[in-house]
């Protein structure tokens, strides 16, 4: 006991550190637009980060790939939408070629993650088909198995379906295996809560919805033990890796599901609304941008993620 137990006589040696962060556990997302022929353009939404053209993603992720980050995960903007969402699945869609220009030029140096997911492809911007007004779930489970196909097809690592599908990770792992593609892995992001926080990301993949909201498919927010019942369900479907989203606000969800689930891989994703308010309060000199982001990130790591998704992902490696 005090006095002659003194807790700061360690803490000022900084010998101590518990948690530690790694450049090879961060996962960068990027935004590949095939409206853009060359190049890249920013995201207003989220200040310094832009969407690619599918030439332009080929050097993001060499350039990543130099800074120690491992592995990617794409979204795609595709020119054309429709209905069903039909360029989801599309052999020369816009991810399914970024994903073949990547691996030409780096081969197995990456590790290719896809988001898989029908909204940024569908006119009325949601997750799954729509019928009478409603999000269906049985038919949505064989387009998005025909995606998996797909990108798997291509050359994708891992497909994450995002779109919260009861049912959805079986039906791709089955999808992908009747095709022989029984070494492609799934990140299922098994929590995702209906957030606010996507706000952001809904401008810079263009997949706002026209009507409704998410609340039929994405949990609501003061749910946990609906979380570890969405992630047992998910393992018990064949999950590779789960995910919990957004990663700052539900830090206790990460938290649960390690201690429930002690040896499933558990990846976390740090959202666009995440990264604009640390981003816009650091640009106004609000908060220091680097400390903010560290601990930011380190907290994702102690509250139990082993994989981090973050816009930050380039900034913090430099760091480490
Ligand atoms: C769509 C999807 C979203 C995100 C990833 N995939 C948005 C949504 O569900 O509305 C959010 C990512 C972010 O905000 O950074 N399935
Ligand atoms: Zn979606």
């Amino acid at each position: 006991m005090f006095p002659e137990l003194r807790m700061r006589r360690l803490r000022s040696l900084k010998l101590i550190k518990e948690t530690r962060l790694s450049k090879d556990e961060l996962i960068l997302p990027l935004f590949i637009d095939e409206h853009i022929a060359k190049g890249k353009k920013p995201i207003a939404s989220m200040p310094g980060q832009y969407r690619f053209s599918i030439e332009e993603s080929v050097n993001e992720v060499a350039e990543a790939r130099s800074l120690g980050i491992k592995s990617v995960l794409l979204f795609g903007i595709p020119a054309k939408k429709d209905e069903g969402g039909s360029e989801s699945f599309n052999k020369n869609g816009v991810v399914q070629r970024a994903v073949r220009r990547i691996r030409e030029e780096l081969g197995d140096d990456v590790v290719i993650i896809t988001d898989l997911c029908l909204c940024e492809y569908t006119t009325h911007g949601h997750c799954g088909l729509i019928e009478n007004g409603k999000v269906v779930n049985d038919p949505t489970l064989e387009i998005l198995g025909k995606i998996a196909v797909s990108q798997a097809e291509a050359g994708a690592d891992i497909v994450a379906p995002s779109g919260m599908m009861d049912g959805m990770v079986m039906a791709i792992r089955k999808a992908l295996d009747e095709e022989g593609f029984i070494d492609t892995a799934i990140m299922s992001y098994a929590a995702k809560y209906n957030s606010a926080l996507y706000g952001p990301f809904r401008e810079a993949a263009d997949s706002g919805y026209k009507f409704g909201d998410r609340s039929s498919y994405q949990m609501e927010c003061a749910n946990a033990h609906e979380a570890l019942r969405e992630v047992e369900l998910d393992i018990n479907e064949g999950a590779d890796i789960v995910m919990v989203k957004p990663a700052l606000f539900y830090l206790d969800i990460i938290s649960r599901v390690r201690a429930r689930f002690e040896n499933v891989p558990l990846a976390a994703y740090n959202v666009s609304g995440e990264y604009t308010m640390m981003e816009v309060a650091s640009e106004n000199g609000y908060l220091r941008k680097n400390e903010v982001m560290m601990e930011a990130l380190t907290a994702i790591k102690r509250a139990g993620a082993d994989l981090i998704i973050t816009y930050y992902a380039k900034e913090a490696a430099k760091l480490l």
